[in-house]
């Protein structure tokens, strides 16, 4: 027997037989097309099954599969290197390999803190936002907010502290807060989802206030750490979340769309400064964490296959035409009496459902994916949070099929 994540069995104990996919469908054993609205769990950047990923990865395998990383390197790690740390954000100087998006964070979190160590220095405390989530490893679940995805381990998390994102009304107030903490310097880093929470709700936020903290904290010599594993690679209309900032990330994680949702890789990018503080003839000051499959080839043939595919210029007017239809569908849906709070983001919308509660746990989720699936498109809200989070080779057409089911469903 199959035990699926994130799914109450007692709600929901079917699930749909995927026989394979192409471009945004799914198709079932049955040949029924399922539209893949949410990127399969947000790892998808260029449609199921993509033939040139596809390729790269066969070739690659043919080639070399595996190779302990610890004392080796290899080709499709030094291109991925090469070709993706000029393009991020403050550019980054280091590739950090683990497997998946909560090992990036929890390799960035041990990063900012050894750095410190390394130097003698004591600062053992993380700033993180509250509603955060950060993945499901133990630093992870601990830098992420309290709430339903970790309850029975709060005794076990380590402590954090937390503050709301920023708004235009809390904004003085939070800014007040961190000069309080900033003062004892015991904190190491901040965590944050840059622009927009995603597990959390798809809680949206500006930029010139999370600017303003960024500023307070760096002034502080408190390391950033941006969690761009969901908001990575063009969700957000541009290559980065943090490319929208004006203060730059000492330390970057990615994951899901890296290998454009082919196979499972997450890196942990930083700067150079970062990686000089675990250099020393002390072994004790070595970074020791490593995964199996550290660097996998494969999946490092499959990420620079797919970052090709990700800065054409093709891709980046696909980020644009979607936002521009977000916008249109937004604008005719505004005045909708079940839906509220409407918003966007590059190629990510969202919406609540009116009265309804927000928590994570609301059953309706269940039921409104089930409709979905019925009607043959693949949404799945995060409690009463409706969203959009498509791949990007999705036509006009079939993005309208999404909002159409969307609003089909809003009248059953
Ligand atoms: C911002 C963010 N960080 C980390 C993670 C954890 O990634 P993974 O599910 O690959 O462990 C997620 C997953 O949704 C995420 O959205």
């Amino acid at each position: 027997m199959l035990w699926h994540p994130f799914n109450q069995y007692q709600l929901n104990s079917e699930f749909p037989k995927i026989s394979y996919g192409k471009g945004v469908y799914l198709y079932d054993i049955h040949q029924q097309p399922i539209l893949d609205a949410i990127s399969s769990w947000w790892v998808n950047l260029h449609g199921h099954a993509n033939p040139i990923i596809a390729k790269a990865i066969y070739e690659q395998a043919l080639k070399l599969e595996q190779v302990i990383f610890a004392n080796f390197t290899h080709e499709p790690a030094e291109q991925l290197a090469k070709n993706l740390l000029p393009l991020l954000p403050g550019k980054m100087d280091y590739l950090f390999f683990s497997d998946n998006g909560s090992t990036s964070t929890e390799v960035a979190i041990k990063m900012a803190i050894q750095y410190f160590h390394n130097q003698g220095i004591k600062k053992n405390k993380i700033i993180a936002f509250e509603n955060a989530y950060h993945g499901d490893t133990f630093g992870a679940m601990s830098v992420s907010g309290r709430g339903i995805f970790n309850i029975p381990f709060f005794d076990m998390l380590f402590e954090v502290i937390f503050i709301p994102i920023p708004t235009l009304e809390n904004i003085d107030e939070i800014l007040e807060t961190c000069n309080q903490i900033c003062k004892k310097q015991e904190v190491a880093a901040i965590i944050l989802e840059p622009l927009v929470q995603g597990a959390g709700g798809m809680k949206m936020y500006e930029a010139r206030y999370l600017d303003e903290i960024l500023a307070l904290i760096k002034k502080n010599d408190i390391l950033f750490i941006a969690d761009e594993v969901m908001t990575g690679f063009g969700r957000t209309g541009t290559l980065f979340a943090s490319n929208q900032l004006q203060q730059k990330p000492d330390i970057i994680c990615l994951s899901k769309g890296i290998t454009g949702g082919f196979l499972p890789l997450g890196v942990t990018a930083c700067k150079s400064y970062i990686f000089d503080a675990f250099k020393s003839s002390e072994f004790t000051k070595t970074f020791f964490h490593g995964h199996s499959y550290t660097a996998n080839p494969l999946a490092c043939a499959a990420a620079n296959a797919s970052l090709i595919l990700t800065t054409s210029l093709e891709t980046q007017q696909a980020w644009e035409k979607i936002e521009n239809q977000h916008i249109e569908f937004s604008s005719m849906a505004q005045n909708h009496p079940k839906l509220k709070n409407i918003r966007h983001l590059g190629t990510i919308w969202a919406a609540e459902i009116e009265d309804s509660n927000s928590h994570y746990e609301n059953p309706m989720s269940y039921i409104w994916a089930k409709k979905a699936i019925q009607k043959g498109v693949l949404l799945r809200p995060l409690g009463n949070t409706l969203y959009i989070l498509p791949p990007y080779c999705i036509n006009k057409d079939e993005l309208n099929k999404v909002y159409e089911v969307i609003l089909e469903i809003l009248e059953d």
